[in-house]
């Protein structure tokens, strides 16, 4: 995945300076990955060869590469999944492999999304997720974008307003969340406004499923209660993800821009056309959407 820049805007990192709150050696002995006894040994051979701790543990073999970034997740408080732990699925790479490229490139384009919209603005809270074609990976990079903002400690929402998917595309497979209601039923009038669940492991995130497909997306997502939905999240919420039906198919995901007023266009590389992204770009902007960015999914 790389993130495409849009010529004339300000461009570049924000780098964090967090300051680191123990050490690499307490983390792994609070796990249980070090013995309190290995930690002399590490300390004799980081002298010796004037290597950092985790180079030293990882040359005695002691620990892996994984258990370092691990415990560098910890020691900068930031969520990270467990390989082992299989509460979400395994798409979820920002939140499994958050030093892979794909987890460098989501965490660029969460630095680009901050400098051009998301800017402390309560009005600048919700961006939806569109792309012309099914396939394209809208839902695999607006569930790895919330997982990023997330990890930065930002309250994060996902809502799941694809309609339409099948349960086994949807967001409430991928966060393996149980049968709940969800979107669908909330915009139907049953149920209150209930914003969703909170995923285990990854603290700041809340997601608000599809729930079950209706026979009316579209009706549905264009009633009121969708926006009082919506100013109630930018109440609670610091960043508010939408995920969409394929826009070149369906009108629901200019309906669902519309509202929040923010969109960032996923195109897939080799594969998505550029006619068909272009003129889902001009319908989004004659409804008054700003695009805040591309996306070119090379998966
Ligand atoms: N950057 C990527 N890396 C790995 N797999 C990806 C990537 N983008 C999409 N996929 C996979 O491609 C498939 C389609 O993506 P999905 O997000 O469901 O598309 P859409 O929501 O646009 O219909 C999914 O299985 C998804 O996990
Ligand atoms: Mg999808």
């Amino acid at each position: 995945m790389t993130s495409n820049r849009t010529p004339g805007s300000a461009l570049g990192s924000t780098p964090q300076v967090l300051a680191p709150a123990k050490s690499i050696g307490d983390i792994l002995v609070a796990t249980g990955q070090l013995q309190p006894h290995d930690l002399q040994s590490i300390l004799e051979v980081q002298q010796r060869e004037h290597i950092p701790f985790g180079q030293a543990a990882v040359a005695l073999k002691l620990i892996s590469e994984d258990d370092i970034n691990f415990a560098l997740s910890k020691q900068f408080d930031y969520a990270y999944l467990d390989a082992e732990d299989s509460s979400v699925s395994p798409q979820l790479i920002a939140a499994y492999k958050p030093f892979s490229p794909v987890g460098e490139n989501l965490r660029a384009l969460r630095s680009q999304l901050q400098l051009r919209w998301f800017n402390g603005d309560v009005r600048r809270k919700i961006l939806t997720v569109v792309s012309p074609a099914k396939g394209d990976g809208r839902s695999f990079i607006t569930a790895n974008l919330a997982v990023v903002f997330a990890q930065q400690g930002q309250r994060t929402l996902l809502i799941d307003a694809d309609l339409r998917a099948k349960l086994q595309n949807s967001q409430q497979a991928l966060f393996q969340m149980p049968r709940a209601a969800g979107l669908s039923s909330i915009l139907a009038g049953r149920g209150g406004l209930e914003l969703g669940k909170l995923v285990r492991g990854l603290p700041h995130l809340g997601v608000l499923p599809a729930g079950a497909i209706p026979p009316n997306p579209q009706e549905l997502l264009g009633r009121p209660v969708f926006d009082k939905l919506l100013k109630r999240a930018a109440d609670m919420f610091d960043v508010i993800l939408i995920d969409t039906p394929s826009g070149g198919d369906y009108a629901d995901a200019e309906i669902i821009a519309a509202r929040g007023g923010a969109a960032l266009m996923v195109a897939r590389k080799n594969r998505s056309l550029v006619p068909e992204a272009r003129a889902l770009s001009a319908r989004l902007q004659d409804g008054g959407v700003t695009l805040v960015g591309a996306v070119l999914n090379d998966a």
